[in-house]
């Protein structure tokens, strides 16, 4: 039931709260989100005033005001004039800070120096699938007048033929289509785990796959990773620790680090999974970003009812075609199908039709790519050395962006950028546990907004240096 809390009650929840190294505001705004995420305070409860929790806490009024406003920032609280600081009905989904909304900067209305997406520019390539004969493939297919869930032909032939060309041998039966591969991850999840299931994933993960588990009431553990991929040890220590139902992975230029599986590793990695018999997810959707040669897909290394492999073309062609595709086992297959069915009938015919158009020129668009990415990183790497000398980062090795250490606590800087119109995603959105507070993903897309915004960003980061020390509160 919402109440007014009193700073003495909210204290007694606070207990600890600066033990942490770290800028007292976000250290106070750790804890109070974490008492209000325990649901310990009702929503709609009035929290104490500035002053009073100053006074209480022993701390500044200015320390208690910011700590408000980064809580307010992330949607947990309002501060209504007259009425006090309130804890939300429902938190917003409008930020992209809080532990359990990953994705809000999909839906955040953006600023104009957005650099929270990895999304690239569009292929010049689709453009060529545009002007190709298409058109008149869809005419005859829109005679069809039937919903065509498992997706059309065309593209199931095309998926498999280029599995097929990366030494994973497919037959169409093998794919069944779906709107993007994070759909492909959201029907994996609803027929392979039910809450309470555990999930291994490399910490650093993709945000969205956080987000699609943690929904689905998955238990998510992180395994440790280093410059080949997964520690094999670790891998087998949590397998045997924690008795997963499935392993997700990104094996090749890995979303966020960039870091491709080596042959080695993959080969190990593959043995543990026979070994255990705990299948691999294997989500190949930035596979094709590889700096190298494609290293082709774990598929080839397993069995087949030992692994998933999901992809789209959005990091190779455009993200706008919103098509994507799972190649699995057929009992997997069937159940996707029938949760597809239930969520949406069918994919799009015509996006289908250009993915299969574009998809046997894969290996053309791969070559275009790099020629762009790494050039970008190239340019990142200058402006990031040249503005913001003390951040590091790995040396490019594939993927939409750079991995860089801030060596400042990214969760209070983002929330500071975005009151200056600057978007980016803090590191600990990309971890099971919030670890890599530290780090932010530098997107590559476009290197003409990194030129704006990094020394927009050096003169934040100056501004508030000694006040953003990284605090370890998760
Ligand atoms: C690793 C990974 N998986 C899945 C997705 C979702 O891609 P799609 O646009 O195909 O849904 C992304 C997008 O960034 C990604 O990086």
């Amino acid at each position: 039931m919402a109440k007014r809390i009193t700073a003495s009650m909210l204290s007694r929840q606070l207990s600890g709260w600066d033990a942490d190294e770290g800028a007292l505001h976000s250290l106070l705004a750790c804890a109070i989100r974490k008492v209000i995420r325990s649901g310990a305070i009702a929503p709609r409860s009035t929290l104490p005033s500035q002053r009073e929790l100053a006074q209480v806490l022993a701390v500044s009024r200015t320390t208690v005001g910011h700590a408000y406003q980064e809580l307010a920032d992330e949607g947990w609280i309002v501060t209504r004039h007259g009425s006090g600081t309130r804890v939300r009905a429902t938190k917003l989904r409008s930020g992209p800070l809080a532990e359990d909304d990953r994705l809000g900067t999909y839906t955040a209305p953006t600023g104009p120096l957005d650099l929270s997406s990895g999304v690239l520019q569009t292929s010049p390539l689709f453009g060529k699938a545009l002007r190709s004969r298409w058109v008149q493939d869809l005419r005859r297919l829109s005679f069809n007048d039937r919903f065509m869930p498992w997706g059309i032909d065309e593209l199931r032939e095309a998926v498999a033929q280029y599995y097929t060309d990366l030494e994973t041998l497919t037959e169409p039966a093998q794919i069944l289509a779906t709107n993007g591969s994070h759909h492909a991850l959201t029907l994996v999840t609803a027929c392979m785990l039910e809450p309470g299931d555990t999930v291994l994933v490399e910490d650093p993960t993709y945000r969205g796959a956080l987000d699609v588990f943690s929904r689905r009431g998955v238990k998510v553990i992180g395994v440790d990773c280093d410059d080949n991929g997964p520690i094999p040890g670790e891998l087998a220590t949590a397998i045997r620790k924690h008795s997963p139902r499935l392993i997700y992975a990104i094996p090749a230029a890995h979303n966020v680090t960039g870091v491709t599986w080596s042959p080695r590793r993959r080969r190990q990695i593959a043995e543990i999974i026979i070994q255990t018999g705990v299948p691999l997810l294997d989500d190949g959707s930035t596979a094709d970003l590889s700096a190298g040669d494609h290293p082709g897909h774990m598929a080839s290394l397993l069995p087949d009812n030992l692994t998933i492999t999901v992809g789209s073309l959005t990091k190779l062609f455009w993200s706008g075609l919103r098509v994507g595709w799972i190649r699995g086992p057929e009992p997997l297959l069937k159940a996707a199908l029938n949760a597809r069915v239930t969520s949406d009938l069918a994919g799009s015919i015509p996006s289908q039709l250009l993915t299969a158009t574009c998809l046997p020129t894969a290996p053309e668009a791969r070559t275009l790519r790099r020629s762009e990415l790494i050039p970008a990183s190239r340019t990142a790497e200058t402006l990031l050395s040249e503005w913001l000398p003390s951040w590091t980062f790995s040396p490019y090795h594939g993927g939409a962006c750079l991995w860089v250490d801030t060596g400042i606590d990214t969760v209070a800087l983002a929330s500071r950028l975005r009151r200056e119109n600057i978007l980016i995603v803090p590191g600990s959105e990309f971890s099971p546990i919030d670890r890599w507070r530290t780090h932010i993903r530098v997107p590559l897309g476009n290197p003409g907004l990194l030129e704006i915004a990094l020394p927009r960003m050096a003169a934040t980061v100056r501004g508030v240096d000694s006040a953003s020390t990284v605090s370890a509160c998760s």
